[in-house]
């Protein structure tokens, strides 16, 4: 199916192993990505440096008579702005809503914490995140009684293409091949080489991302991958293998967190038009950039870096970054969150190695109620080891919203309500509580259909790089004014 479906203008709804999530370096002191994102990025790409050199970076086309020079010469010789420079990016974007008095400190627990217990909220993994958390957005409450049961985000995240690596991103010519691709159109429009920004681009998230993967053809790739070449690539050019799955649904995810939806084609310097496609397409790379550089994260949970992780006797992961988020932090993330935020975030809804980024925009408890001590382990297996100070359980239902990536090529510039049936979607999570004598939670379990089938973790962006350049040429202010020009249109 991986392979059959790239021929046509479906858009396989999987992505992506790579991105904001993966940033090597330059993480600031909020970003706890580091933590557990680990050296992915040097085990994924660690060959690819070794075996390639990045693009030249684009050079400007002889200027326009109108443009001024001085203005646009900087960014050509001047390496992209380092996160160091701006260590403190403005935050008018901020999903989250700075409190007013310091978070208090956590009452100390009744009793010492179970050392043998299973489901506990992992102490590296949960608890060191939701300080920082909790730093930022104030007190997560924990009490079960007194948390929501229901929470939506003011405004849907819009949908959009992964912009799929093994159709060169956002240099694919989307709208037909005698279109330009939204990279073209901004290198025209600001007056770049067209062809050396398409290079920084293809070297970033685009076939070029792959060098070093030569082939000849499909069937050398493996499934889920295909053997493709820049576009212009002549039958005995250079061609690569390069996961179909493989794109930028981070860049997209933390833009749609972000900013709100373009709704019209907006017309940019020399006359160039951009569609509300093209605008999701740069905008998606912006910020999936120099691997996620130009923006700023929160996250919660650790990532799975497995595919097939080890089981204990009861079915359940042993890893703790793959048997994580844990029920307990999942109902204690999600429902603080929309109580503190009117944004959503974004969750990794596939439990193991690969990452499906998807913008979060509501959930609803369906239903919750008390179960015995036996009926629990019923559930979760005999020999399951439920933390001893638990004084209660409670079997819970919880409906995730979320939104996918659109389905055709020909959506990308459609309002999300005219292709709402297509891309919001919904996962179901069942699983247990564990509650103390204050009724707080301070474990729980998935079960049945969701048993090792939890989100592997949660993030949301908090800032945008505001003077940043992607790409050694795209800047932020000249993408966001054409942008605004587009959420503002009737
Ligand atoms: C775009 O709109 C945002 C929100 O209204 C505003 O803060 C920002 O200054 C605008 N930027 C540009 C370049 O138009």
């Amino acid at each position: 199916m991986l392979v059959s479906i790239k021929f046509s203008i479906f858009l396989l709804a999987l992505c992506c192993a790579v991105g904001a999530l993966a940033a090597p370096s330059q993480a600031s002191q909020d970003l706890s990505k580091r933590d557990w994102i680990g050296d992915i990025w040097d085990k994924i790409f660690g060959h690819k440096s070794a075996t390639t050199t990045p693009a030249a970076p684009p050079s400007r086309t002889p200027p326009p008579a109108h443009a001024t020079t001085a203005a646009h010469a900087p960014a050509v010789t001047t390496p992209p702005a380092k996160h160091g420079a701006t260590t403190t990016p403005a935050r008018t974007n901020a999903p989250t809503t700075p409190t007013h008095a310091p978070p208090a400190p956590p009452p100390p627990p009744s009793q010492p914490a179970d050392p043998n217990a299973q489901g506990d909220l992992n102490p590296k993994t949960e608890l060191a995140p939701l300080a920082r958390l909790e730093a930022r957005m104030g007190k997560f409450n924990r009490v079960f009684d007194t948390l929501p049961v229901k929470g939506a985000a003011a405004n849907i995240p819009w949908p959009s293409t992964y912009w799929p690596s093994y159709l060169d991103g956002a240099n694919y010519r989307w709208q037909g091949s005698n279109q330009l691709s939204p990279v073209e159109k901004y290198a025209k429009s600001f007056s770049w080489n067209a062809q050396q920004l398409a290079d920084q681009v293809s070297y970033q998230h685009g076939i070029d991302s792959a060098k070093g993967r030569s082939c000849f053809t499909d069937w050398q790739c493996g499934s889920g991958a295909a053997c493709v070449g820049r576009r212009g690539t002549g039958i005995f050019g250079k061609r690569y293998c390069v996961a179909t799955w493989e794109g930028i649904c981070d860049g997209w995810t933390g833009a749609a967190l972000m900013l709100p939806e373009p709704k019209c084609s907006v017309t940019g310097p020399k006359g160039v038009e951009f569609t509300v496609g093209d605008l999701k397409g740069l905008m998606s790379s912006y910020f999936a950039a120099e691997n996620g550089k130009h923006t700023s994260e929160i996250s919660m949970a650790a990532r799975c870096n497995t595919e097939n992780p080890r089981k204990d006797e009861n079915g359940y992961y042993t890893d703790a970054t793959c048997d994580d988020a844990t029920a307990g932090m999942l109902h204690i993330f999600v429902t603080n969150w929309f109580q503190k935020s009117k944004t959503g975030f974004a969750f990794d809804r596939d439990t193991t190695a690969q990452v499906w980024n998807q913008p979060v925009y509501g959930y609803s408890v369906k239903s919750s109620r008390d179960v015995t001590h036996a009926q629990a382990l019923n559930l979760l297996g005999q020999s399951f080891h439920i933390d001893s100070r638990t004084t209660r359980i409670v079997r819970v239902q919880t409906e995730i919203n979320w939104v996918s990536e659109t389905s055709h090529w020909s959506d990308l510039s459609l309002p999300t309500s005219e292709v709402a049936d297509s891309v919001l979607d919904a996962t179901t999570y069942d699983y247990l509580l564990f509650l103390d004598t204050h009724g707080e939670i301070i474990g729980g379990e998935y079960f049945g259909d969701s048993k090792n089938d939890q989100p592997d973790f949660f993030w949301a962006p908090f800032a945008v790089e505001q003077n940043g350049v992607a790409y050694t040429a795209i800047k932020y202010q000249e993408l966001l004014a054409l942008w605004n020009k587009s959420v503002a249109c009737n």
